[in-house]
């Protein structure tokens, strides 16, 4: 496996798969892997002859008072998560490699992040889709793979693409969970063992919500009230938002009509705080 610290090193690899006509495919992480990093690797392995993996704290997409400061690390246990699964190159940039200078440009995607996590962390997604653009230039790839735990990033970068003709296919790929159905998260490291135990509400609660959604007569806003009433059920648990949109735009849908009367998909989305630690989950809604 071949590790790239700078864009020059990761140039010069990058045309030299090119020359030889493989196709190559992208898994773009901030790092701390886990198995659903893994997964995103293994679909990229599937389809491509060549697959990159980059690891990159962007700290464009942190809030003042977020946790860029404490993200997890552990370099030596990703290069060998990586290696195990196939992964051809890395690329591992610092800070001033990617940022040499402050960038004085901007990549807005509208609408799309009025809401969700994109009204609960401003800027946030300015921040990825800039870093996601920067690397997409780097690394040229077929295609790009990303997870539908960040269904909104996803959906940002989806219209990112399509906007500006880059010639890239976006690949979404399923969430992984734990056995009792958190999603994997780098993140769910700075769980206590209770709040950890406490976590489990809100897959239990997606899983419900896919039920209730099937009553006649549901709609928005009692299955958005029945998923927090689950939710609150975990003391620890402290909601940031529960939501259900139409996917992907992510606009609004009528409170009170029943959901029947919808054709569109339907994305239930939450972000949950338990102590200083925000957790995302979400499930697409589909008729049985
Ligand atoms: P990060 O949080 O490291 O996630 C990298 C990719 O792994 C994302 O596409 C994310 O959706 C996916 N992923 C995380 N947990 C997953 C799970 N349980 N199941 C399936 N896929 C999962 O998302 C980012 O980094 C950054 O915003 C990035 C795109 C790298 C830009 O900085």
């Amino acid at each position: 496996m071949i590790i790239c610290r700078t864009k020059e090193d990761l140039k010069r690899q990058m045309a030299a798969y090119r020359k030889v006509g493989a196709s190559i495919g992208f898994v773009p992480t901030m790092g701390y892997l886990h198995e659903g990093h893994a997964s995103l690797m293994r679909k990229s392995k599937e389809q491509n002859e060549i697959t990159v993996l980059s690891i990159f704290v962007n700290p464009l997409q942190f809030g003042p008072n977020e946790d860029l400061d404490r993200y997890p690390k552990d370099e030596a246990r990703d290069l060998a998560l990586a290696e195990s699964n196939g992964v051809d190159a890395v690329f591992l940039p610092s800070v001033a490699e990617m940022y040499p200078t402050k960038p004085l440009t901007s990549l807005m995607v509208a609408q799309i992040t009025d809401r969700l996590c994109g009204a609960s962390r401003p800027g946030h997604f300015d921040g990825v889709g800039l870093v996601v653009s920067k690397l997409f230039h780097l690394v040229a790839p077929d295609r790009a793979y990303f997870g539908m735990k960040d269904a909104q990033q996803v959906a940002v970068i989806q219209q990112m693409v399509s906007d500006l003709d880059m010639p890239v296919e976006i690949v979404p790929c399923p969430i992984v969970r734990e056995p009792d159905g958190l999603a994997l998260s780098s993140r769910n490291v700075y769980l206590s063992a209770e709040q950890r135990s406490q976590a489990v509400v809100l897959s239990q609660a997606l899983k419900h919500a896919s039920d209730w959604y099937q009553e006649p007569g549901m709609n928005a806003e009692r299955l958005q009230a029945k998923v927090k009433l689950h939710i609150s059920k975990a003391s620890d648990a402290v909601i940031d938002y529960v939501e259900l949109l139409h996917y992907p735009n992510l606009d609004a849908l009528s409170q009170t009509k029943p959901l029947t009367d919808d054709s569109q998909p339907l994305l239930l989305a939450l972000a949950v705080k338990f102590g200083a630690t925000r957790l995302i989950d979400n499930c697409l809604l589909e008729r049985t």
